[in-house]
């Protein structure tokens, strides 16, 4: 809060000198405003209706001026007065939105303000164009990944589509529709995740994390009437303890052929054809018996060593062939299912088969681990770059 000085010298040479270092101190405050909150103090300590300074030059020193200086002080007033409205007030006014006499003078303070303001923060948001950028490195895509798209473009490119189905499944699909009966030891066979608190419902439906691809297989024919050529990858758990080639979470890609006349003949070119896509033309494939609950007959396919073609190595246990996925004909029992959507056994047939994700990964990149899959350390990641 200003206060001016009691005036004792009424000579018109101190009256000069005193409004002269008023007039001053106005222009450098207005000189110093950079804000709209600047201006209003300004206003406040020139203006104010209770303690302007101009109020307060009324008050004390025109009111208390002898008879004969009143006109002198008078006069220097209106002077300062003047000032400050023309070069004050008039951006006051423009700062609040309304039109001015003193357009001119306003607009020129104002723009002086606004360029500060501009100025200030330019400087402040300085940006060196010519500093070298930050490199992000760009990613690709995870190897399970990878060989998962991998080898649903083998099966996309003989005919297939793709599908997809929940990770979350019921009893019914994972095990009851792929002819796993309830208590069935076949069932122990595949180390399920449970979801708790389903004991009060139905045993089909009550919910698990689903262990294979396969439950996809009849969720594909109840949508679907035959033909059906498909390929669905996906990811599964099992409660598996994490060993060097175990894991609880792993991805599968399944594979179902139905239409009339499918024979083993079928499954077994469509296999052979796939694993040389996979792992070049000069790899070999063979069936052995094997046991699937929703195929018969049922088969683990075998590929020839693709570390020592089959002559005998470490990796293949001295024996030249190394076990890749299951397979089979599609179990009448299965198409019972889905009767009603066109499957029957009579005059449909099909084959189907399973394989997992990071097996064939492990193969394909000679990978030691498959935690090295998940631990997504960039220094295994980026190999694959
Ligand atoms: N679902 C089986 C598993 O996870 C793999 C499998 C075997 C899938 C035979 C099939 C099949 O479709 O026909 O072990």
């Amino acid at each position: 809060m200003y206060t001016v000085p009691k005036l004792e010298d009424y000579s018109e040479a101190e009256l000069d000198r005193v409004f002269a270092e008023l007039s001053r101190e106005m222009y450098r405050d207005l000189a110093g405003c950079n804000s709209e909150a600047d201006v209003e103090a300004f206003r406040v300590k020139w203006l104010g209706r209770k303690n302007g300074i101009l109020v307060q030059i009324s008050d004390s020193w025109i009111k208390g001026a002898p008879k004969s200086a009143r006109r002198e002080v008078g006069v220097r007033f209106n002077g300062l007065r003047e000032q400050i409205e023309e070069y004050a007030v008039g951006s006051l006014a423009i700062a609040k939105g309304e039109k001015t006499v003193q357009l001119g003078t306003a607009t020129r303070v104002l723009g002086d303000i606004r360029q500060r303001e501009t100025d200030a923060k330019l400087a402040s948001d300085r940006l060196d164009i010519t500093l070298p950028g930050i490199q992000r490195p760009i990613g690709v895509k995870h190897p399970v990944l990878r060989v998962m798209d991998e080898i649903v473009a083998v099966f996309k490119a003989m005919g297939y589509s793709i599908g997809d189905g929940p990770e979350v499944e019921t009893d019914y699909y994972n095990f009851e529709s792929l002819n796993f009966p309830p208590n069935h030891p076949a069932r122990d066979t595949q180390d399920t995740l449970f979801i708790a608190g389903q004991e009060q419902k139905p045993v089909r439906d009550r919910l698990l994390l689903r262990t294979h691809t396969s439950p996809v297989q009849i969720r594909t024919m109840e949508k679907q009437p035959p033909p059906v050529r498909i390929v669905i990858p996906g990811k599964v758990h099992r409660n598996d303890p994490l060993d060097a080639t175990h894991s609880p979470v792993f991805h599968q890609v399944e594979g179902l052929a139905v239409d009339t006349n499918i024979t083993f003949c079928d499954l077994k070119g469509t296999l052979d054809h796939a694993m040389k896509a996979l792992f070049g033309s000069s790899v070999k494939t063979r069936f052995y018996p094997s046991f699937f609950p929703f195929t018969e007959p049922s088969a683990d396919m075998q590929v020839s060593c693709i570390f020592c073609a089959g002559k005998g190595c470490r990796k293949c246990k001295f024996s030249g062939w190394i076990e890749l996925l299951g397979c089979g004909m599609v179990d009448p029992n299965v198409f019972e299912f889905v009767k009603h959507n066109g499957y029957d056994s009579s005059k449909v047939s099909g084959f189907a088969f399973g394989m997992g994700v990071e097996r064939i990964a492990i193969l394909k990149y000679e990978v030691e681990e498959i935690q090295l899959f998940y631990e997504g350390d960039v220094r295994f990641l980026e190999q694959f770059a």
